[in-house]
């Protein structure tokens, strides 16, 4: 087999930059371990940023999102038993974020990629990649036990967090890795509901931080803070509603309890890999970066990853141009980084440190006051919220 761009992972990373190629001319391959059934099954976060659903809807992937997604103009920030209001939208002028499940977004994609003859295989095993260092890069793997090679003029790893490409960089030399551990985790539940409120809740309390989000009028994702070590078997659902009830109840919140029909702890931490590149090889998405999900960046910063390498790819086979090649990973970086901060500052201001002192503790509650309570404040906050502009 042959093709033009090689792509290792069927998430949002992956199928975006092969339907944005596909627009361009560009031919691909995508290959993913997973079955299809467990791409369109797997719960992940489900904040689009503005320009995400832009592009998607631009890109002919707009029309369940617009039917089934919900717009949010605000979110709150709940800290001390009150509701703090950022007005999103009045803040950003005009700018939204959609609620939409990344899982969803893959169902559209994965539908589109089929539906324009696209070439996705899925259950692959045994990947490797060779040659990144010349200009015909290999992808071998093997399929219904079958060894399979494909010929590529480009590999873009978009493998994940549990990436296999990532390591293609060699460490030290040429690939340096940035994180941070947080000493918690989420517990993320879904259940049979309705919304707790209209729009997410941010809760900052003593006991650990609450996220109160939605899938629809009758499905809700709600989250709390938990230790990293705990087990979902040690949380009954009576268990699970009265701490996030302690922890969000009050005046003017409340949580509305329902039927836990999924349960599972996230682990999270912040990380980074430098270069984006190494040869014929391109990291995309959550294979160079993850991010905990306080800021709700993850889904967006893969489709704002594969935006600019699709436009480098093109000026590649349009005018033999490499200069946006080159520059990839400095131009994604910028955004990268942004996000990361916002992120990490979101999880320190929401979060309960097992370590804090009464002093942090008071010094959390006042940069809230303080984001919630100014214009600038609450417009920073926002204008990272609904996301910074794609290049
Ligand atoms: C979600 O709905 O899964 C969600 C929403 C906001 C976040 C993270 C996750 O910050």
């Amino acid at each position: 087999m042959r093709t033009q761009v090689g792509i290792v992972g069927a998430g949002p990373a992956g199928l975006m930059l092969s339907h944005l190629l596909h627009l361009q001319g560009i031919e691909s391959v995508v290959i993913d371990k997973r079955t299809r059934q467990e791409i369109e099954e797997t719960i992940k976060a489900g904040v689009l940023e503005d320009g995400t659903t832009k592009l998607l809807e631009e890109t002919g992937l707009g029309e369940r999102m617009k039917k089934e997604g919900a717009v949010h103009h605000g979110i709150y920030l709940r800290f001390g038993g009150e509701s703090h209001r950022i007005h999103l939208s009045e803040l950003t002028g005009g700018k939204t974020v959609t609620v939409y499940a990344q899982h969803e977004v893959l169902k559209d994609l994965i539908a589109k990629r089929l539906e324009d003859d696209g070439h996705v295989l899925f259950s692959v095993d045994d990947v490797s990649v060779e040659d990144l260092t010349s200009s015909a890069p290999r992808i071998s793997f093997t399929q219904d036990g079958a060894n399979q090679e494909l010929e590529c003029d480009f590999v873009v790893g978009a493998d994940g967090s549990q990436t296999y490409t990532r390591f293609l960089i060699p460490e030290g030399k040429v690939r340096t890795d940035y994180f941070r551990q947080y000493p918690f985790a989420w517990f993320g539940i879904l259940a049979e509901a309705p919304p707790s409120s209209e729009e997410l809740i941010y809760a900052r309390h003593e006991r650990g931080f609450a996220l109160i989000s939605t899938r629809s009028p009758t499905v809700q994702r709600l989250y709390f803070q938990c230790d990293p070590s705990d087990s979902v078997d040690n949380w009954s659902d009576d268990r699970i509603w009265a701490e996030l009830h302690a922890r969000v109840d009050g005046p003017d919140a409340s949580v509305t309890d329902g039927h836990i029909f999924q349960k599972a702890i996230l682990q999270f931490r912040s990380f980074v890999c430098e270069p984006m590149q190494y040869g014929r090889l391109f990291l995309a998405g959550d294979s160079a970066h993850t991010v905990p999900p306080t800021g709700a960046k993850g889904m967006n910063l893969a489709i704002a990853d594969v935006g600019v390498l699709s436009k480098a790819l093109a000026a590649f086979y349009e005018h033999k141009e490499t200069d946006l090649l080159e520059a990839y990973t400095e131009t994604v970086l910028r955004r990268v980084w942004r996000a990361q901060h916002f992120s990490y500052w979101m999880t320190m201001m929401m979060h309960r440190f097992p370590d804090a002192t009464p002093f942090d503790l008071r010094r959390q509650v006042a940069e809230l006051e303080a984001v919630t309570g100014t214009v600038a404040g609450a417009t920073f906050l926002a204008e990272n919220y609904v996301g910074l502009p794609h290049t």
